[in-house]
């Protein structure tokens, strides 16, 4: 792509501008009829990378990653892979490959047969398929159940077999949608840990879909936001979690307290007349309404530091979750607050609270997110 061209197509996150990114998306439009689900998308994912296209259900993800693969036609602009504008390009001329969330293996075939089925089909001999098709066996870590048919093996070993299959192709790129939701938590997680070790061991760019949250936080280098068609923010987890930029991204990452007042001299008013220090933002302009964001573990409730930002309130409720406890801090009418404590051996301070108590809360200005 010429230098012009890419000033005429900007690119959702600047910095992510790579000379040749595995995948470009250029103003990547999907409509239903008048429905637009997937809206002039901009997006540049880097070669090797993990990277997840993070949102809630409906809000275009499945739709983007069947236009990357060619399994459905943009309605408008282009998908770059590699260099090559493959828009038009069918789809088993794309050097990409797609896991399903439902695995779609061949019931009849052994794990031998469906992991060298797209092999056979290129028409490879025998002897390289064999070879190949026991690599992956090897690295999916399923090298003695070869001749095991699928009713045979577990929700797991299922999506390893998938997986082997799709990656036996060494293709450029892997898509991924939402290929963990149908396993249970502790195989997803294992399955979460194996996946990452897996994509790190062939180098190839994965694109991973999701709804979940910490799926996306702990596996991915980056995240796409994604809402109603639409990529609200995307970066590092670190990026999103510690510095999300839209209401949507606060609150669809984690947990937030979104607190939205008029901004004058430093302080947040709320409409509840509760004022709130805000340092540290002298690019705020007087007057302005502004939204503030501050994650839950962000707030001490005792031992404060000098320089922290302190207001009083009421705890409403406190919920014990074992290592943690989380705690529901009235602040002002209309204006509860979360706060999670960590439940240390040596704690910062040996009392808990209960409901009613009267408490202090403190957090330090660098903590507080202005949200746009
Ligand atoms: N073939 C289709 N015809 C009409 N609407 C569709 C079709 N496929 C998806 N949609 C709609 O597009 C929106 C996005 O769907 P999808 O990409 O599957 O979302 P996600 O994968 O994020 O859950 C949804 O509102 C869905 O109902
Ligand atoms: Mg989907």
């Amino acid at each position: 792509m010429t230098d012009t061209a890419r000033q005429e197509n900007p690119v959702a996150d600047a910095a992510a501008i790579d000379d040749q990114p595995a995948i470009r998306l250029i103003n990547l439009t999907k409509k239903f009829g008048e429905v637009t689900v997937v809206d002039h998308l901009n997006l540049d994912i880097r070669r090797g990378e993990f990277f997840s296209l993070l949102g809630p259900s409906g809000c275009g993800k499945t739709t983007t990653l069947r236009m990357i693969a060619g399994f459905s036609d943009a309605t408008e602009g282009t998908i770059v892979l590699g260099g090559e504008d493959v828009t038009s390009v069918q789809p088993h001329k794309r050097n990409v490959n797609t896991v399903f969330q439902s695995y779609a293996l061949f019931e009849h075939l052994d794990v031998e047969g469906n992991v060298g089925f797209g092999l056979r089909r290129k028409g490879l001999d025998k002897s390289e398929i064999k070879r190949r098709v026991n690599e992956m066996l090897e690295l999916v870590d399923l090298a003695g159940r070869a001749s095991a048919k699928p009713r045979e093996l577990s929700g797991g070993q299922k999506q390893r077999v998938a997986l082997a299959r799709a990656l036996v192709n060494r293709p450029e790129v892997l898509l991924l949608d939402e290929p963990l939701a149908a396993l249970d938590l502790k195989l997803r997680h294992r399955m979460q840990v194996e996946l990452k070790e897996i994509q790190r061991e062939v180098g190839i760019t994965f694109v991973f879909v999701t709804h979940d949250q910490d799926e996306a936080l702990t596996m991915s280098d980056r995240i796409a936001i994604m809402n109603n068609g639409l990529i609200e923010q995307s970066g590092t987890p670190e990026d999103v979690y510690e510095r999300p930029r839209t209401k949507f991204a606060a609150g669809f990452i984690g947990t937030s307290n979104l607190m939205t007042g008029m901004h004058s001299e430093a302080v947040l008013t709320l409409e509840s007349g509760l004022s709130i220090p805000l340092p540290g933002h002298p690019e705020l302009t007087q007057g302005a309404a502004v939204s503030i964001a501050i994650r839950p573990e962000k707030i001490w409730m005792a031992e404060f530091d000098p320089g922290m930002v302190r207001i009083p309130g009421t705890v409403s409720a406190t919920v014990y979750h074992g290592a943690t406890t989380q705690y529901l801090v009235d602040v002002a009418p209309g204006v509860r607050l979360t706060v999670l404590e960590q439940n240390l051996a040596r704690s910062r301070h040996d009392d808990r609270w209960t409901d009613g108590d009267t408490v202090e809360l403190g957090w330090k200005p660098e903590h507080v997110v202005v949200i746009g």
